[in-house]
């Protein structure tokens, strides 16, 4: 209890998360926060949650039924930093009637903006670009045939998840007049469709049109490895695979064989099977790809709303309100 306030409520973070969050909750409970920036240890986190109401964390931290077996059953929330709520074992937590809340469509637009970052990146090499100069091989000014990549504008763009994020990369992709294609689990409306100048297609079709592929489901039983190896056949090779999403979405054995053999011109990838990325992961000795370690929300605005809603998440629910974040 923070007896000074006289306000009760036990939260604890796992790990040193960006402001305002902390802030908002600790002029309110007794907070516990590991101050490390890193995931504390499974063993850390069993021995923290003990007693709490509430569990601030971050989407590194698996919280499954033995962690809320042990935070016991005074726990009420648990609130995560992040869109994706795979992390959570959200069937327990209904069981035990404790509310898991999420930070909602608030990196949409950031997430979109390091989508199409990929997307021009990996079809115009600059990454490879960079290095080039870096590592002093720039001896010849202007060249013909120098780093010659892929035309973006006007090309065809495949949409795998049609939610807001999805949607977003299209409002971007029109600006380039790319034939934007998407599959979703459900058709949308006819408005949101005109509003994202995209036409619904079948995965097969998507697959075999695409020149860029971006996906941007949620991890699920559905989506879990989508991109298999025998999805990755059927691409052009001319084509290219982007994920902002969850590494999982992609087999990624098959995606390093897919980029070996050339079944596929290339990769960009933000998320991957395990992260962080394993350093002797095929993908880094690979020079057709591009990797990010997960920064599809890094933007200081963003990351800073994400705090502040799932302190906000936490405070509400504490306080016996509901929140329109709350995902069971
Ligand atoms: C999320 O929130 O799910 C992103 O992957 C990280 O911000």
């Amino acid at each position: 209890m923070n007896i000074l306030l006289g306000i009760k409520g036990t939260v604890y973070i796992t790990r040193k998360m960006p402001e305002p969050g902390p802030s908002m909750l600790a002029r309110k409970y007794s907070v516990t926060m590991n101050a490390n920036p890193m995931s504390p240890s499974r063993k850390e986190i069993l021995r923290n949650v003990v007693d709490k109401n509430a569990i601030f964390c971050s989407l590194n931290e698996r919280i499954d039924r033995e962690v809320m077996e042990k935070a016991g059953p005074k726990l009420k929330v648990i609130s995560t930093l992040s869109t994706g709520y795979d992390h959570i074992d959200i069937k327990e937590a209904k069981k035990r009637g404790i509310y898991v809340a999420f930070t909602g469509d608030v990196l949409s637009e950031a997430t979109a903006d390091l989508t199409f970052a990929l997307i021009l990146a990996i079809s115009r090499k600059v990454v490879l670009a960079d290095k080039y100069i870096r590592h002093k091989k720039w001896k010849v000014g202007w060249s013909p045939d120098l780093f010659l990549g892929s035309n973006v504008y006007c090309k065809t763009l495949g949409l795998i998840g049609a939610g807001r994020i999805g949607r977003a990369v299209a409002r971007r992709a029109k600006g380039f007049n790319m034939n934007i294609l998407y599959h979703n689990r459900h058709r949308l409306e006819m408005k949101l469709e005109y509003e994202m100048g995209a036409r619904y297609a079948e995965l097969d079709t998507i697959l075999r049109e695409s020149d860029f592929l971006s996906i941007h489901a949620n991890l699920n039983r559905e989506s879990r490895n989508i991109i298999n190896e025998s999805k990755l056949r059927r691409m052009k090779n001319t084509s290219y695979l982007i994920n902002t999403s969850r590494g999982q979405v992609i087999d990624e054995r098959s995606l390093i064989k897919a980029l070996k053999y050339k079944w596929i011109a290339g990769a960009a990838l933000d998320v991957f099977e395990s992260e962080p990325l394993r350093t002797n992961s095929p993908l880094i000795r690979m020079e057709n790809v591009v990797l990010l370690p997960h920064i599809g929300s890094a933007t200081y605005q963003v990351r800073s709303k994400m705090s502040e809603i799932a302190a906000h998440n936490i405070i509400e629910i504490l306080e016996g309100r509901k929140t329109p974040l709350m995902v069971n």
